[in-house]
């Protein structure tokens, strides 16, 4: 049982998801068909998706209020590949800086007929907010919001996992580094906890943990050394300073020394472990640059997956939500 509204406001009447806010309440069969749908379109040409219209004659619109080069360019990237027009707001030049609320910028953007809006903000709760207030033939997609949740980042890693592990049963999963600030851990554990894996650990220094009411089944440490014996998949997370009011950890140097995930320490994991980050990345602080070139590393895959991934979530939610013509 959830308490997170963003849980059932992306859902329609009948259940289906109707916006894409969080990971969780979905299902391991929903997480596995959109997994499914991102590989369907990898399928013919390797990592270079596959193009159709499923969003012909739909507005995708970018509003990015915080910034980003993955999620930003990988969703314009999936939307024209599926045929719709896209806008992307520059926030720095919108309305928003000279006090247009979110909700008017979003009415306005309604208004030209966007239909999917694909938002970034570092305040909580915002999309779920929003995804209340929409017209019944708009969607809101959550591109990251504050620390709380990353759904296509979350997505786009299990999808990773699964085309070089195969299954997930099996796999011990270590999620290290900044915990407490990370949306993306909070999505990805989300992810791999409902598509089965046999463990999943979290890694931070005491400063850099959640507290004791999240990552529930989660196993946890503050000593990386020990964490990292006989996973399967590592992954690194960025030291997110800009959301640190006070000085939760050393400097960069003694952090790598402490907690970076390095060759010497992949030797623990178990052979043939991957290395994963989300981007990005701190080079020689939370992960060595060498581990992150190497090759054990699969961060370039989960770059080019973001774009099939968001393909997946873009035609799902255009299969399951009525175009603005149906409301005419
Ligand atoms: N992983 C991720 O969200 O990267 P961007 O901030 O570049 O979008």
């Amino acid at each position: 049982m959830t308490h997170d509204p963003s849980v059932s406001v992306q859902r329609d009447a009948e259940g289906r998801l109707r916006h894409l806010i969080t990971l969780e309440g979905l299902t391991a069969a929903e997480l596995t068909g959109l997994l499914n749908l991102a590989q369907f379109y990898l399928r013919d040409s390797g990592d270079l998706p596959a193009r159709d219209q499923s969003l012909w004659g739909r507005t995708v619109a970018n509003l990015f209020f915080e910034p980003s080069t993955r999620t930003r360019v990988s969703f314009e990237l999936a939307a024209l590949r599926l045929g719709a027009d896209v806008v992307n707001l520059d926030m720095q030049s919108s309305s928003r800086v000279k006090g247009e609320t979110v909700l008017d910028t979003i009415y306005t953007l309604q208004a030209m007929h966007a239909d999917i809006l694909v938002m970034r903000d570092a305040e909580p709760g915002l999309p779920a907010y929003v995804a209340r207030f929409v017209a019944p033939h708009v969607s809101i997609l959550n591109a990251g919001e504050a620390t709380v949740s990353h759904p296509t980042q979350g997505l786009l890693d299990a999808l990773t996992v699964r085309q070089v592990k195969g299954d997930f049963a099996p796999l011990r999963v270590l999620i290290a580094g900044d915990i407490s600030h990370s949306r993306v851990a909070r999505s990805a554990w989300q992810a791999f906890t409902t598509l089965g894996v046999a463990e999943l650990r979290i890694a931070a220094p005491d400063d850099l943990m959640p507290g004791p009411r999240e990552f529930a089944d989660a196993t946890r440490f503050n000593d990386i050394d020990r964490a990292i014996d006989g996973v399967d998949v590592v992954m690194a997370l960025r030291i997110q300073r800009e959301r640190m009011s006070g000085a939760h950890i050393p400097d960069d140097a003694s952090y790598h020394r402490a907690f970076g995930i390095t060759a010497e320490r992949m030797k623990k994991a178990r052979p043939g472990a991957i290395v994963m980050h989300p981007g990005p990345m701190n080079r020689d602080v939370e992960i060595a640059s060498d581990v992150a070139d190497g090759p054990q590393s699969v961060i370039q895959r989960q770059v080019a997956n973001g774009v099939a991934i968001r393909m997946a979530v873009l035609a799902t939610i255009a299969r399951n939500v009525q175009s603005r013509r149906h409301f005419q």
